[in-house]
């Protein structure tokens, strides 16, 4: 593979009206799939530009990118490994380059015409104005997300732009949520950029602005930044950051103090200083080296699916999906918006696919409202689907997916009926959390054509899929459900036709240490308290009213059948079980409800350390994923942790279970080596 390093071109134009002016523009060679970074090269290559520059009678500079991407920061590759002297120096290297372009004494300007993130929104914030493209999109510091913080003057000069709450949002509490990003014209909005310009005069039009900014034609007026209410929104921003990562890890703390620093009026060089400090402390942390290694398992590798076997997958022009209740309805919407082709909702009761259709209809209106889907193709998309309870319809699918309850027989029964109406090519799925799909695939005619795609509730918000390959499944069966995770946009991963897949089965032995502690006498707060200090969003006791309980105990069954050492059946959550309350906590008033604190077995021994309760559920957990890999549950360990991050939200900083015992010592401690190898073996398999 070739190197690719972002190098800073200049061009020059002599203005009829305001003379010479440099127009730069950020470029990696490569088109928009590889998006240009700033590395050491990159930083040198700025420098020579401005050395050049410097030499030139120019009246003014524009910097921009290259298609579809102004800068999306730095090169996360050269920060694997990093220590602190090389942490230090990445940031003061980025400082001194970015300075010396703001230190330039004629006007400059920042056309955004794309992606523009972390060092890349930073160097334009160096600049002294800023027009946005209208295409521009996203436009984030994803820096807090990764467990570092804005390094190149962005927790600085963020606040004296544009106010400290602004700044701790875009900072702060966008990274912090699932790294929410801002479109252009929010980047407008909050006066992070100057101009919004349509995007098919974008360049021409950032020129003349600054031919009339040098000229004097135009100024740019801004108003004053509010840092008025500085101690409350730091405050909030604390209060925010504990309930997000409960002190699991620095990064966030260390960016509001900053911005903090930056909004009470701090020097700027002292500013800076204390960013080039943060970045030694944060960059070789675990957190952040783990967070590197998720990025990259969830943004690179799952995306280049090394799984799929190399044949032609079938494709995909009409798609049934067979149950149409919870899960199911969530899959309709999902397939008719990402694959537009006819859709067969099937069902045994008429209130249920009134719902669906309803629930279907609703997604499609909600994103009109939002304007993200234009009216007229939201009809077309509703003409596209048939609600039945009859099979009939169902002929000339390619794809049909199941949604029906968890029985073997009825989802046995279901397939057999299919396979009566549909050719014996098109692929059926089932969306089983824990049954065998081979046991479901052995009494049909084509058996190779049953695969596992298996969604995790909400639908719409978690990304991940387990693809499960049954005994008899075929290579273009595979393929195809490879293609289709694509095309809707999740991150399918393989898995063995083993009992409750990757995710579940790792949550429930997790789960399985938690529930062991309400013996001890530990209280469902005081459990979920020490869960979250691993840095998790939510608590076991929590995540449980979310996902219900009697789908929990379900999967607990299941694994108790299949392992019952590992996987007893504990009376307390059979207890749980039996009870008709969604959850452990009322939603309303947050306490445990009654029903529920009556059924807790009587405190047996002492109560447990929050470290304890946490090792126990952390060592079940590595020890699962340990039998899974030595049963060839999955390739290999990325594939666990990918799981883990995916679906079920584990935070990146974590790196998944095998990461976070690699990085902690406990596979050393547990197995005498790493969980995790230098070869990848899903691309070696
Ligand atoms: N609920 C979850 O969080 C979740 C998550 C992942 C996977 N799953 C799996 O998805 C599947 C469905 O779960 P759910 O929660 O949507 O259940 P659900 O009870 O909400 O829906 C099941 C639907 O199947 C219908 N049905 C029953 N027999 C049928 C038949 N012969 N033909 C057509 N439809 C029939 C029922 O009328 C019902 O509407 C299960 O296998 C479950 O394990 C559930």
């Amino acid at each position: 593979m070739v190197d690719v390093f972002t190098q800073f071109k200049v061009r020059y134009y002599d203005s009829p009206t305001a003379g010479r002016l440099a127009l730069v523009t950020m470029d990696n060679g490569a088109d928009h799939t590889k998006p240009s970074t700033f590395g050491e090269q990159a930083l040198r290559s700025l420098a020579a530009a401005l050395e050049e520059i410097e030499g030139q009678d120019v009246k003014g500079l524009l910097l921009t990118g290259k298609p579809f991407i102004f800068a999306v920061g730095a090169d996360l590759d050269q920060s694997k490994g990093a220590d602190e002297e090389f942490a230090r120096a990445a940031a003061q290297g980025g400082h001194a380059a970015f300075r010396r372009l703001a230190a330039l004494p004629v006007p400059t300007l920042a056309a955004i015409n794309g992606a523009a993130m972390g060092g890349g929104l930073e160097i334009a914030l160096h600049c002294d104005y800023r027009t946005v493209s209208s295409v521009a999109a996203p436009i984030a510091f994803p820096e807090v997300f990764l467990n570092i913080l804005p390094a190149w003057g962005g927790t600085q000069l963020t606040p004296r732009l544009i106010g400290v709450e602004k700044a701790l949002q875009v900072i702060v509490h966008n990274a912090m949520n699932n790294n929410v990003t801002l479109h252009a014209s929010d980047a407008v909005a909050l006066g992070l950029a100057d101009r919004l310009v349509d995007g098919v005069e974008f360049l021409d039009k950032s020129v003349e602005l600054l031919e009339r900014i040098v000229t004097g034609a135009e100024t740019i007026g801004r108003a004053a930044p509010d840092n008025d209410n500085v101690d409350e929104v730091v405050a909030k921003a604390r209060q925010f950051a504990d309930d997000k990562v409960h002190g699991a890890t620095r990064a966030p703390y260390l960016a509001i103090d900053l911005i903090e620093f930056a909004a009470r009026g701090g020097d700027l060089d002292e500013g800076y200083a204390k960013e080039a400090d943060a970045l030694a402390q944060l960059l070789p942390s675990r957190q952040a080296q783990s967070a590197i290694y998720s990025f990259n398992l969830t943004q690179q590798r799952v995306r280049k699916q090394p799984w799929k076997p190399a044949v032609q997958a079938r494709a995909i022009n009409k798609v049934a999906v067979v149950g149409s209740g919870l899960m199911g309805a969530q899959l309709g919407a999902l397939f008719l918006q990402q694959f537009e082709v006819p859709l067969v909702m099937k069902d045994i009761d008429d209130a249920v696919l009134a719902r669906a259709k309803e629930h279907i209809d609703g997604e499609l209106d909600k994103r009109v409202q939002r304007r993200r889907l234009a009216p007229g193709k939201a009809a077309f998309l509703k003409s596209l689907m048939t609600y039945t309870t009859e099979y009939e319809p169902l002929a000339g699918s390619d794809f049909v997916i199941e949604a029906v309850l968890e029985r073997m027989n009825l989802k046995r029964a279901i397939f057999a009926d299919v396979e009566k109406v549909v050719d014996e090519g098109a692929v059926l799925a089932s969306n089983t959390s824990s049954l065998s799909l081979s046991q479901m695939a052995s009494d049909l005619q084509h058996p190779q054509r049953v695969v596992g795609f298996h969604f995790f509730n909400p639908v719409a918000v978690l990304p991940f899929l387990e693809i499960v390959k049954a005994g008899q499944t075929d290579d273009v069966t595979l393929a195809t459900a490879f293609e289709a995770s694509k095309k809707l946009r999740k991150s399918g991963v393989l898995c063995a036709d083993t009992p409750a897949f990757i995710v579940n089965r790792l949550l429930t032995r997790f789960n399985g240490a938690f529930i062991e502690a309400l013996r001890h006498g530990n209280s469902f707060r005081e459990i979920d308290a020490a869960a979250k200090e691993l840095g998790l969003p939510m608590g076991p006791f929590e995540l449980l009213g979310l996902v219900g309980i009697k789908v929990a105990f379900h999967t607990a069954q299941t694994l108790h059948q299949a392992y019952p050492d590992r996987f007893p059946i504990d009376e307390t959550f059979a207890r749980l079980a039996a009870l008709d309350v969604p959850g452990i906590y009322d939603r309303a008033t947050g306490e445990v409800y009654e029903e529920v604190s009556a059924i807790l077995p009587p405190a047996g021994g002492e109560k447990l350390t929050p470290e304890q309760i946490r090792s126990a559920a952390v060592e079940a957990t590595v020890d699962e994923a340990k039998i899974m890999l030595d049963e060839g549950v999955v390739a290999d360990a990325r594939d666990i942790d990918t799981g883990l991050l995916l679906g079920a939200g584990w935070p990146f900083f974590m790196g998944g279970i095998c990461m976070y015992a690699d990085e902690t010592g406990l596979s050393e401690k547990l197995f005498g080596r790493r969980l995790i190898g230098d070869d990848d073996k899903a691309f070696s398999q």
